[in-house]
């Protein structure tokens, strides 16, 4: 490629590297920016800065394409299980039957948290919020598995990944148990990733919960839709974190608080809270869309919008073909949903929202397959944090293994007050 890039400051030209990723995204390479002229770029929000080239998942957003490690969501959603995507995120292969069958043996044996965690529990106010016990939590784990925490060698990693994808699920229950006053109820060897889920949530000491395979399969691909999607703030959160030398799962840890806020992994929570304040008569559909196309009012369609898709967010696309069937199976009929669709119908022939390119993201029909599930909405980020973990891992991983492996560390421009005298408290009035 010929292509050149060449930046003039003054009488000065200063030719800059192109770099193409491997589906022709490209970039110019600004790194020796401020050695070679003073400058650095100005860039809030990111929304043009490449912080890091990765292999791992592909989005174009015009057309609203993604694939893991190449492999189109679609065909994930139809073919495979939570479980061989987040092999696959994290090893860059789909595993061979002996590695599947290594993986899901890993998980098994690593389902129980060790006895003294449980104890942890009892220092959370029942008021807590679950995504801050499960940050805690995660952080928690770097205590009972210091070894794992720093990883030096492939079947280390394993072991770590194993570790965390299997023991978030039993931190997850137990977080709703202790909520409820409820017994904990331990992980079942027998049942695979979802299903034990559902059961250390939903099942009591004398009744076992048998979801179907409708539900288990719809949760498995509300999973699979949300194991990653490249530098989006909670991953770019633990690639920064990881950028320092952090452990595992201290950098997780920080990756769940930045998924918790409402424009990123807490907007699921907040989409049935919009659609449940229609519902109550608060407002109707209608008005709902024409307050968030008011900017003072400080409101906006939640679930509607993404930095990255310009387009249909692919993986809402799918998400609301399973609530129809989650909805069927369960025999409810949810009247959220239909709030939701004449929401979609209504801003999809804005002009507000033609104009500026918004559209359903992954979070506006997924809270109605966990309601309809029986997950309280304050766990909803957590579900998406479930999901995650995969991709969090694998970018951890990246990071840590990069080559260049420098922390991260970006610049400013600063504009404050100019060097200015101490004033003692006495002569300040
Ligand atoms: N409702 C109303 N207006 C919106 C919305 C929305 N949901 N989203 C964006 N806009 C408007 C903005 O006001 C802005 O208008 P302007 O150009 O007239 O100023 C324009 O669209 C561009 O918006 P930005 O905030 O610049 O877009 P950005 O890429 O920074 O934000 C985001 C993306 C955070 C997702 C935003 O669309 C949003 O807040 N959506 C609602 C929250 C949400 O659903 N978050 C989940 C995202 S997906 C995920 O994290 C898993």
């Amino acid at each position: 490629m010929n292509e050149k890039a060449v930046l003039r400051l003054g009488d000065q030209d200063y030719p800059l590297v192109i770099t193409v990723g491997s589906e022709g995204e490209k970039a110019i390479d600004i790194s020796s920016l401020r050695a070679d002229t003073g400058y650095i770029t100005l860039d809030p929000g990111f929304a043009n800065t490449g912080a890091c080239e990765s292999g791992i998942t592909f989005i174009q957003g015009d057309q609203g394409i993604l694939r893991y490690r190449g492999i189109p969501i679609e065909q994930l959603v139809q073919h495979s299980r939570f479980i061989e995507t987040a092999y696959l995120l994290i090893w860059g292969e789909l595993p061979t039957p002996k590695q599947m069958d290594h993986f899901s043996s890993l998980l098994t044996q690593n389902e129980m948290l060790h006895e003294n965690m449980k104890h942890h529990f009892e220092g959370f106010p029942w008021t807590s919020h679950p995504m801050a016990m499960l940050s805690a939590m995660i952080n928690a784990l770097s205590c009972y598995h210091p070894v794992l925490s720093a990883p030096s060698n492939p079947s280390q990693v394993e072991q770590a990944a194993a570790t965390l994808m299997s023991k978030v699920r039993t931190l997850v229950a137990f977080s709703y148990k202790m909520v409820r006053g409820e017994p904990f109820i331990y992980p079942s060897p027998k049942r695979r990733y979802v299903s034990n889920l559902l059961h250390m949530m939903f099942s009591q000491p004398e009744e076992s919960y048998e979801p179907s395979p409708v539900v288990t399969r719809a949760v498995d691909r509300l999973l699979i839709l949300h194991a990653d999607h490249e530098q989006n703030c909670s991953t770019s959160t633990v690639r920064m974190v990881a950028s320092s030398g952090a452990n595992l799962f201290a950098s997780v840890s920080a990756g769940i608080c930045a998924l918790w806020g409402p424009r990123h992994g807490g907007a699921n929570q907040a989409v049935i809270e919009m659609l449940e304040e229609i519902h109550a008569g608060g407002m109707d559909a209608r008005q709902c869309v024409e307050l968030a196309k008011k900017k003072d009012s400080g409101f906006r369609l939640m679930g509607f919008g993404h930095r990255v898709y310009k387009n249909y967010d692919p993986r809402a696309r799918i998400i609301k073909s399973d609530c129809d069937k989650v909805l069927e199976e369960l025999g409810c009929c949810d009247p959220l949903l239909e709030i939701a669709r004449e929401l979609e119908e209504i801003a999809l022939r804005d002009e507000y929202f033609i104009e500026r390119k918004l559209y359903p993201n992954v979070d506006f029909y997924s809270g109605i397959i966990l309601r309809a599930v029986g997950v309280p909405k304050n766990m909803f980020p957590v579900f998406f944090a479930i999901g995650r973990l995969p991709g969090w891992i694998a970018h951890w991983r990246e990071t840590t293994e990069s080559r260049s492996n420098r922390i991260d560390r970006p610049r400013q421009v600063y504009t404050g007050p100019n060097e200015r005298q101490y004033v003692p408290l006495e002569q300040r009035c």
